[in-house]
C-alpha cells in the first residue's frame, strides 16, 4: 500500500495532483494474493500513465519547459519497462518478475519521480502562470 500523502505527494498543481492520486488508487487496488491482479493493474497503470505523461508533456511544450528532454526520456523509460513486464507474462517466471517489479520498483520510482522531476516541473509551471518567468 502506498497512500497518497499530502506532505509527500501533493505538488499543489491540481491537474497533475489528480493524475498522481489516480495512479496510486490503481496501484493500491491490487489484490496481493492474485498474480493475475498484478498483471491487470500494471496494464491499467500503463494506460493511465500514457495519459498522465501526455498531460505533463503538453504543459512542458506549451511553456517551453527547459528540462523537458530529461523528463520525457524518464517517462519513455518507465512506459517501456511496464510494457516489457506485461509482454513477458506467458511464463510463471515472467509473472513473478512482474510482481517483483510492481512491489519493489514501480512504487519507489513513482515517489522519486514526483519528488524530483514532477516537483521541478510544477514549480516551473506555477512561476510561469504567475508571470515570474
Ligand atoms: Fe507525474
Ligand atoms: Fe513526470
Amino acid at each position: 500500500m502506498k497512500n497518497f500523502e499530502n506532505e509527500k505527494h501533493l505538488l499543489n498543481y491540481d491537474e497533475i495532483d489528480e493524475l498522481h492520486r489516480e495512479f496510486l488508487d490503481i496501484y493500491n487496488s491490487v489484490d496481493s494474493s492474485s498474480i493475475d491482479s498484478y498483471i491487470q493493474k500494471l496494464t491499467a497503470l500503463l494506460q493511465q500513465s500514457k495519459r498522465h505523461f501526455n498531460v505533463e508533456e503538453e504543459l512542458m511544450d506549451k511553456y517551453s519547459y527547459p528540462r523537458s528532454r530529461e523528463h520525457k526520456d524518464e517517462h519513455r523509460k518507465v512506459l517501456a519497462e511496464m510494457q516489457y513486464f506485461i509482454n513477458n507474462t506467458n511464463s510463471l517466471f515472467g509473472k513473478k518478475m512482474l510482481k517483483a517489479y510492481y512491489n519493489e520498483k514501480l512504487g519507489d520510482w513513482f515517489d522519486l519521480h514526483l519528488l524530483s522531476m514532477d516537483s521541478d516541473l510544477t514549480a516551473f509551471l506555477k512561476k510561469v502562470e504567475n508571470g515570474i518567468v
